[in-house]
């Protein structure tokens, strides 16, 4: 065999790895611009709780009423067996990662030994007034890494200084500074509108509010009917718009305005804020305790899970606390159900099985933005992007590798950092149409009313979007809970 010329030899050991040592990187596609108005750092995050829980407690829980009069004597207020960590537990059991509590409600009543009244803890024989609530359920969820969130209640019946605008307005933020100075960090701050009718009239200085509380914690969201950090859904049933945008203009909000629900439970596709809706409802009929009430049905349960997380929402379950100061056993059971249940119906995705085609993508076949993203466990920051150049007729089909699909859910979520922008979107299985939509947002669950569907493919449609479509996450489940021709309770 002839020896190679030395030149050659030259050229391999020494040109060649030089070449391939500073040849270019392969550059990534950019991702694309995004639609304005964004969430916030926080607002993502508490997005992503999608179910966080509410506890009614105080003294309404010891005279079985909702509304107390604010005439009611701190002495009934005694939870004998009160213990945080127990609802707390409770909470961690549900998924949950915040729990709010009523530190005072619309009686008066302060969970906590505020300085500015003698209408609170202090005058109950529980721990010899020396308890505080608030604090109790701090150290628990401190110690469960459960975030914390604080409703106190604008409408006062017990301060004599409601009514006079200055007054109580100084009373109200001196109370807004001791429970956001002193119990560490506050992840969401409750603000309603609720009233009597014959109320006195006052005014309540919500821009100080606001103000102060942005000042005093730092990844706080506010809510309210008008937010700014996220707003009411319009009803206490646990149920969003069909279409729910989480943008909408603040500037035709207003707290306590009964003419705007319809407003709040759908948005507003040309909204100039980012300002999402929160489902508030009760496991119970009541918001507080009541012997003769029980928690809600498990399929209860799930079409408010449906109507609320998989239309864009989060879920704020109330869970009242008994006399004894414990979560009843019923609710804590039926909580452990409803976990279990969600657990059942969403671990199990078929999407991640299929084979994933698109009308197309950003940056071509290595540009990072194909439609495997929407099977990956990121919901947020990896998605499928069609091209820019795509200005309709987007979408994304999965098809079965072998056997059909069974499902009776489909799960969609967009990449809601870049914006919210699906408008209208249908669901075929191999051919046929099954399903129609129209907001998707962080999170879209169709619960389909043909009941189970048995296929090979799958296709989602864009028919309408702000630019292109970015959608994050897809999954196609099978939810043995739904039963769609028979009636829920
Ligand atoms: C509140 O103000 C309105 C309008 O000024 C007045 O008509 C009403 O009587 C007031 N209500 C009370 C309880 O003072
Ligand atoms: C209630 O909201 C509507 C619609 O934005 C507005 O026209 C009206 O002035 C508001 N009323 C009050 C009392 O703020
Ligand atoms: C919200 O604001 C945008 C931008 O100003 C406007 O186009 C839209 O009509 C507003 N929505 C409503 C319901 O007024
Ligand atoms: C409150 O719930 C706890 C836990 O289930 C239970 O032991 C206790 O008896 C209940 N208290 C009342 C008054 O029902």
């Amino acid at each position: 065999m002839a020896k190679p010329p030395s030149f050659l030899w030259v050229i391999t050991l020494f040109i060649l790895p030089l070449k391939l040592t500073f040849s270019k990187p392969e550059l990534v596609t950019t991702p694309p611009l995004p639609i304005l108005p964004l969430p916030t750092y926080s607002q993502l995050k508490w997005q992503q709780r999608e179910i966080i829980m509410f506890h009614h407690f105080g003294v309404n829980t010891f005279t079985d009423s909702e509304w107390g009069t604010g005439k009611e004597n701190p002495a009934i207020f005694i939870p004998t067996g009160l213990n945080a960590n127990q609802w707390v537990d409770t909470a961690v059991q549900a998924g949950v990662s915040l729990t709010i509590l009523t530190a005072k409600h619309h009686d008066g009543f302060c969970l906590w030994p505020s300085k500015y009244t003698d209408h609170s803890v202090i005058g109950s024989p529980w721990k010899n007034g020396h308890g505080d609530v608030v604090q109790e359920l701090v150290n628990a969820a401190k110690a469960r890494g459960v975030d914390i969130g604080l409703y106190l209640s604008p409408w006062d019946r017990h301060d004599r200084r409601y009514g006079r605008n200055k007054e109580y307005n100084e009373y109200y933020l001196a109370q807004l500074q001791e429970l956001l100075n002193n119990y560490g960090s506050v992840r969401e701050i409750w603000f309603d509108g609720a009233k009597g009718s014959n109320a006195p009239n006052m005014s309540y200085y919500f821009n100080d509010w606001f103000s102060m509380v942005n000042e005093l914690q730092s990844t706080i969201n506010i809510f309210s009917d008008a937010g700014p950090g996220v707003r009411w859904v319009g009803n206490e049933n646990g149920f969003a718009g069909s279409t729910c945008w989480s943008t909408i203009n603040r500037t035709s909000l207003s707290i306590g305005n009964g003419s705007i629900v319809d407003y709040l439970n759908t948005g507003d596709p040309r909204g100039t804020d980012w300002l999402p809706a929160e489902c508030d409802v009760s496991i119970r009929t009541g918001w507080f305790w009541h012997k003769t009430q029980s928690p809600k049905k498990l399929s209860k349960l799930l079409e408010i899970y449906y109507n609320s997380v998989g239309r864009n929402c989060v879920l704020l379950l109330n869970v009242p606390p008994n006399t004894t100061g414990l979560i009843s056993e019923t609710d804590v059971h039926r909580l452990k159900e409803f976990k279990g249940a969600i657990d059942t119906i969403f671990s199990t995705n078929l999407a991640e099985k299929c084979s994933i085609k698109a009308s197309s993508q950003r940056g071509g076949k290595n540009g990072g933005f194909g439609p495997k993203n929407v099977i990956d466990n990121d919901h947020l920051w990896t998605y499928w992007a069609p091209n820019d150049e795509d200005k309709e007729d987007h979408w994304i089909e999965l098809r079965a590798t072998n056997e059909k699909l069974k499902f009776n859910v489909v799960r969609i979520q967009e990449a809601i950092g870049l914006g919210q922008r699906i408008k209208r979107h249908e669901i075929y299985v191999d051919g046929a149409r099954v399903a129609s939509g129209t907001t998707v947002g962080y999170k879209k669950l169709h619960r389909l009313e043909k009941g189970v569907l048995h296929g090979y493919s799958l296709k989602i449609k864009i028919m309408g979007s702000k630019g292109i479509p970015l959608i994050s996450s897809v999954g196609l489940h099978f939810d043995p809970f739904w039963h769609p021709n028979e009636l829920v309770a």
